[in-house]
């Protein structure tokens, strides 16, 4: 959520400034800005708009040898050249970029208008920029520590200041900061996206950490220690991805790049987690004896978005394997309810990001609470991931669109695993084991089968693309499905999509059923196939379309449009079948023309509240 980014040293800070930007830009995308130091002090460029709107206001030949830039997703103020970042104080001395929310930025306002400031945008952000400018320390790294003692809420700060532009200062509180390291130039950003092309030597900020940058090396420090500050200055760590992970290189868009590595992906989730001694899975990360997976009395997933509804599959396995009590629950409500925080619970927070800053605020809960959580997450160095300490890393490597595809599959790979530990550690049978064991890894084959018919389905949602709203529904283990289907298609196509359980519908929504409303059904072929024939007819018998996605074999003129996938274990045809649903989502987005990789309002981490 919002992506920044700073750079010191002999180069021109602009086009890797800009560059930085475009490949954060998954963050958000509506407004950027750049502020570079020249003989004049600080130029700030910006607008509303994308990246690529910014590289035209950018003057030709601008140049200077550091700078600080930003993309924006609006959190306070619309999104408009003057509400985009960097901020200045009034004097236009210091430079702001701000990620995060600050919570009492009204009251400051207030305070400094009060006092005669003139505040020039509607941002929370801006006045981070008038502290450090009252602020009477002496360097800007104590400036900053000043302006921040007074602020409530979550940032990822970077500063700079015209007297001193060399030297940028960075900071972190619930918001992400990584520091690259080159040679004689350093580069501060909000992930490390933004740093793969230039370094592989990176330092991860801690909450609460302060870094001094200029281009000769760093130094990182406590923000706020009561007995003064403490030196934390640490080694770089290496960069887990390259660069060609961030490529598009052949593909149309991100979005259908990801979606096509997921048998790669799923393959990797899977290697060394397969026991066949055993037929279980091998999970050295949750850091678990087989007593310890017995004495688990109940399994609770948290998680936002499709890492919510991955863990709702998994909770279904979890029970359907292991037979003890499992649910799902959005990490974005879990602490506002005063959970009750059972010792005897596995939790298992779950994000592609490891950022989303509702799951890791669900996390802070349950640890203060002493419960025991493991993450599952896909950003190794994320702060979820180090938060949880252990758990199982999703592998699907980066995600750049910000509709989740490869990382929902191996979210459900990664649960299917853990379901089957505990299932096994239980009354799991060692044929059961079996029958899973060799459905995971028949799994990575019939995705790229799946992925073979993209035309016919793309032939399907083209023909769907005019409808106006959607149902999609389910019935247990195809109810999650139904939902991240409904999710995708909302996400990338705008249209109205409502995800039901298949037995609900004749409880109220069967009343919007007409020939304008399609209904996509999740079929899987198992011993709910009966039941959810029968929702078909009646959804028919009021006129309505119906799209099957399903693994079974359907009698012809049952539904007006299939979408056929290899059939899988009946346990992991929810994975099998959300990955058709994505490619109907997909191609009716492309039919509508929408721009895949940004839909509107949204950003791919969510580290706001
Ligand atoms: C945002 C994204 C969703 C994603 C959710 C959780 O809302 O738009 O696509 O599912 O965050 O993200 P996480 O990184 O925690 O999986």
């Amino acid at each position: 959520m919002c992506g920044i980014v700073g750079y010191t040293g002999s180069k021109n800070a602009i086009p890797l400034l800009v560059e930085g930007l475009h490949r954060l830009e998954y963050r958000g995308y509506d407004s950027a800005g750049v502020a570079v130091a020249g003989p004049d002090g600080i130029g700030v460029h910006k607008t509303a708009g994308r990246v690529a709107d910014l590289r035209r206001v950018i003057p030709d030949g601008l140049s200077g040898a550091a700078g600080i830039a930003h993309t924006r997703w609006a959190t306070h103020g619309e999104p408009s050249d003057r509400n985009a970042h960097p901020h200045l104080d009034p004097a236009g001395r210091f430079a702001i970029v701000h990620n995060g929310v600050l919570e009492n930025s009204d009251a400051l306002r207030k305070r400094l208008t009060a006092d005669g400031a003139d505040l020039a945008s509607d941002t929370d952000s801006e006045v981070l920029a008038h502290l450090i400018a009252r602020s009477g320390a002496s360097t800007l790294a104590d400036r900053v520590r000043d302006a921040l003692s007074q602020v409530e809420g979550t940032y990822g700060v970077i500063a700079m200041d015209a007297e001193n532009p060399g030297e940028l200062v960075a900071a972190r509180r619930g918001s992400p900061i990584v520091l690259g390291l080159g040679e004689r130039e350093m580069l501060i950003a909000s992930d490390t996206a933004a740093l793969v092309r230039f370094t592989e030597k990176v330092i991860y900020l801690e909450d609460d950490e302060l870094a001094t940058v200029t281009a000769e090396g760093y130094h990182t420090s406590t923000m706020n220690d009561p007995g003064g500050t403490r030196s934390t200055t640490r080694p770089p760590t290496a960069l887990e991805a390259g660069s060609i992970d961030y490529e598009l290189g052949e593909h149309p868009d991100f979005m259908f790049k990801e979606m096509t590595e997921q048998p790669d992906a799923v393959d990797r989730c899977l290697r060394g987690r397969l026991d066949r001694r055993f037929m279980s899975a091998r999970l050295d990360g949750v850091g678990l004896t087989p007593r310890e997976y017995q004495q688990i009395r109940r399994v609770k997933l948290l998680g936002c978005g499709s890492a919510y509804y991955a863990g709702q599959l998994g909770a279904e396995l979890i029970e359907q394997l292991a037979r003890i009590p499992a649910d799902a629950e959005p990490a974005s409500e879990f602490r506002y309810r005063n959970p009750v925080v059972d010792p005897e619970t596995l939790y298992v927070a779950i994000s592609q990001s490891g950022e989303t800053l509702d799951t890791l605020a669900a996390v802070h809960e349950l640890k203060r609470k002493g419960g025991r959580v493991i993450g599952l997450v896909n950003v190794v160095s994320s702060s979820i991931a180090r938060e949880c300490g252990s758990g199982l890393f999703l592998h699907a490597g980066p995600e750049i669109s910000v509709a989740a595809t490869k990382s929902f599959t191996n979210m459900g790979v990664a649960l299917a695993l853990l379901a089957l530990e505990l299932g096994r550690v239980r009354d799991l049978s060692m044929a059961d084991g079996r029958r899973l064991v060799d459905g995971l890894l028949a799994v990575p084959s019939q995705l790229t089968g799946i992925l073979g018919t993209e035309a016919a389905i793309a032939e399907i949602a083209r023909k769907y693309a005019g409808a106006e709203h959607m149902f999609f529904v389910g019935r247990v283990r195809g109810w999650p499905v139904a939902r991240e289907g409904a999710q995708k298609l909302k996400e990338i196509s705008y249209v109205h999509a409502e995800a039901y359980q298949a037995s609900e519908l004749k409880h109220g929504p069967l009343a919007l059923i007409n020939p304008e409303m399609p209904t996509v059904v999740v079929l899987p072929d198992d011993d709910l196939l009966a039941k959810n024939l029968s929702t078909i007819e009646e959804i028919k018998a009021r006129g309505g379309p119906v799209i099957a996605v399903t693994d079974a074999d359907l009698p012809p003129g049952v539904v007006t449009g299939v979408i056929r996938v290899p059939r899988a274990e009946r346990e992991l045809a929810p994975i099998t079948l959300s990955v058709a649903l994505q490619l109907f989502a997909y191609h009716l987005a492309k039919t509508l023309g929408r721009e895949i990789d940004r839909p509107r309002n949204l950003a791919k981490s969510v580290t706001v509240e």
